[in-house]
């Protein structure tokens, strides 16, 4: 299997749809359709091929999960402030059993004590969080190298 064929689901979760009009110092100033763009040119370099999900509903982020079964080798998800207490799609990620990283454009650290909970970390290979939209490209290579990692594990070389 060469690295092209490596299906990354990008899926953003609530109020990332207003990015452009939220905080700039935290968020940057690109709309989402901007760091869309940004991502897949990313992707395609990295040679990987990512496929894009947005929605501000809870039970459709799920159902998203759900779906990934034979549609993606991967998740980068950020799912905004459902990071902090959605537990539902915690048991979606679990039951979606793909590498997952999971990336915040913000310091989520370094915020308001809730920001520093995630219910999802201890599901992901890597936490991304403060590097902007410089963040997504690392975690396009972090999950790059697992699927490499995993795959090369699976053939034996
Ligand atoms: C965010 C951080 C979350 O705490 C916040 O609720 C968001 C965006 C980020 O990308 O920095 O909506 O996930």
């Amino acid at each position: 299997m060469t690295a092209a064929t490596h299906r990354i689901e990008v899926m953003h979760g609530v109020n990332l749809d207003q990015l452009g009009r939220r905080d700039p110092l935290l968020y940057g100033t690109l709309t989402l359709a901007e760091l869309e763009q940004r991502i897949a040119r990313d992707a395609g370099e990295l040679g990987l091929q990512p496929r894009f999900f947005h929605t501000n509903h809870e039970g459709a982020f799920v159902e998203r999960l759900h779906s990934l079964w034979g549609q993606a080798d991967a998740v980068l998800l950020n799912p905004g402030s459902w990071t902090h207490y959605a537990w539902a799609i915690r048991d979606a990620l679990e039951i979606a059993a793909l590498p997952a990283v999971e990336i915040h454009l913000s310091d989520v650290q370094r915020r308001e004590p809730w920001r520093r909970v995630s219910v999802i970390r201890d599901l992901c290979v890597a936490t991304i969080s403060g590097r902007g939209p410089d963040g997504y490209r690392e975690a396009l290579e972090r999950l790059r190298e697992e699927l490499e990692r995993s795959g090369s594990e699976r053939s034996g070389s």
